[in-house]
């Protein structure tokens, strides 16, 4: 009788500083990016692998979304899985069974593509490396999960990494590729290390478009050029500034990034915007405090209405007392998310 055995991880979702918006061919970015790897926000995926009697052509799974079967979850998830059966050994031979949950509640507005794609990456590097062809080393393994994760989700491949990673080609950064991130918390100031991402949950309504669409229209953007050019221009600078620890002119560049990236929804042939209201005036809010306080807190946005709040750690019982005072009731139900830099995916045994 073939025996089951199960591989199970947790990873983080992330976020991005510089933006990726606009791929092409088989999950290719148009620009380089670079996102800080979170902590609490994570999706938490097991793999139970099971010998099949036969092999066959295709995959053969089930998939378990919070508990319950779900169907259109794995409608998409087979369409992903048979997409990298030739580089996979074990999907042809092993029918796998697969359980996601994730730690932050059920549509609550953030992406949950990203760790839910590289959780299930890094289980079949895991069991590859069980059942298959071994990996050479640890950083072997994490490297083929960020190009698996990339082709699940490309903001996915950036989950991979402790602290910060980078994902694209990109002039100034050695080793960067459009095929998988690479780990860059060496390169930055300590203070990003234990940086603060707070998560104002302004909406949870389901995105009208989603990325898919969003990159999708960057082909047909008058300003998509420019928007490359801007990006890549920014992530030069960005580097520097983060290893140099200058708060200031990381809040600048990062706000200017998250507007850049709804800027370019609304600049495009379809033209859309998943800003709410009370993003902005979340936005507005936020930008007095840090004029007032000189706390170095900004903001960053997803492809979506919630801001994300950034700080240091030394910062945060004063800027957590100013959300709880400004910012919570502009949120769907007073609706926080407190996380923070995390150390990326981890097995659970
Ligand atoms: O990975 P996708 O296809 O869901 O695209 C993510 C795009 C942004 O979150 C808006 C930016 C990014 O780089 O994560």
């Amino acid at each position: 009788m073939a025996t089951e055995k199960t591989c199970r991880y947790t990873s983080p979702s992330n976020i991005a500083l510089i933006k990726y918006w606009g791929k092409y061919g088989r999950q290719y970015p148009r620009n380089a990016s670079i996102s800080l790897t979170l902590d609490s926000a994570y999706s938490d995926t097991s793999v139970v692998y099971e010998e099949r009697a036969h092999a066959g052509k295709e995959v053969s799974i089930d998939f378990y979304f919070e508990g319950e079967k779900n169907a259109a979850f794995q409608v998409k998830l087979e369409k992903y899985l048979n997409s990298i059966i030739d580089e996979v050994s074990f999907l042809r031979t092993h029918h796998l069974t697969i359980r996601s949950t994730n730690s932050f509640p059920h549509s609550a507005g953030i992406a949950s593509s990203a760790s839910a794609m590289s959780a299930v990456a890094m289980c079949l590097c895991r069991i590859e490396n069980e059942i298959g062809k071994p990996f050479d080393s640890e950083a072997a393994l994490l490297n083929k999960a960020s190009y698996l994760a990339r082709l699940g989700s490309g903001s996915a491949c950036r989950s991979v990494y402790p602290v910060a990673a980078v994902w694209g080609a990109h002039p100034s950064i050695e080793g960067a590729t459009n095929d998988y991130a690479i780990p860059y918390a060496e390169h930055l100031d300590p203070v990003f290390h234990t940086y603060k991402n707070d998560i104002l949950i302004i909406s949870r309504k389901e995105k009208k478009v989603s990325s898919t669409q969003g990159h999708a229209l960057m082909e047909g953007n008058v300003y998509a050029a420019s928007r490359y050019t801007q990006a890549e221009q920014r992530m030069t600078r960005l580097l520097d500034v983060m290893k140099a620890g200058d708060l200031e002119e990381f809040g600048a560049i990062v706000e200017g990034e998250a507007l850049s990236l709804h800027a370019m929804m609304m600049a495009a042939d379809n033209p859309f915007t998943l800003l709410e209201p009370n993003t902005l005036e979340a936005i507005s809010r936020l930008q007095a405090y840090r004029e007032e306080s000189k706390v170095p807190v900004y903001f960053s946005l997803d492809a979506g209405p919630n801001p994300h709040v950034l700080y240091p750690a030394e910062y945060q019982d004063q800027v957590q007392e100013f959300i709880k005072r400004e910012m919570q009731s502009l949120c769907h139900e007073g609706m926080v998310i407190g996380d923070q830099v995390g150390q990326g995916p981890k097995e659970v045994r």
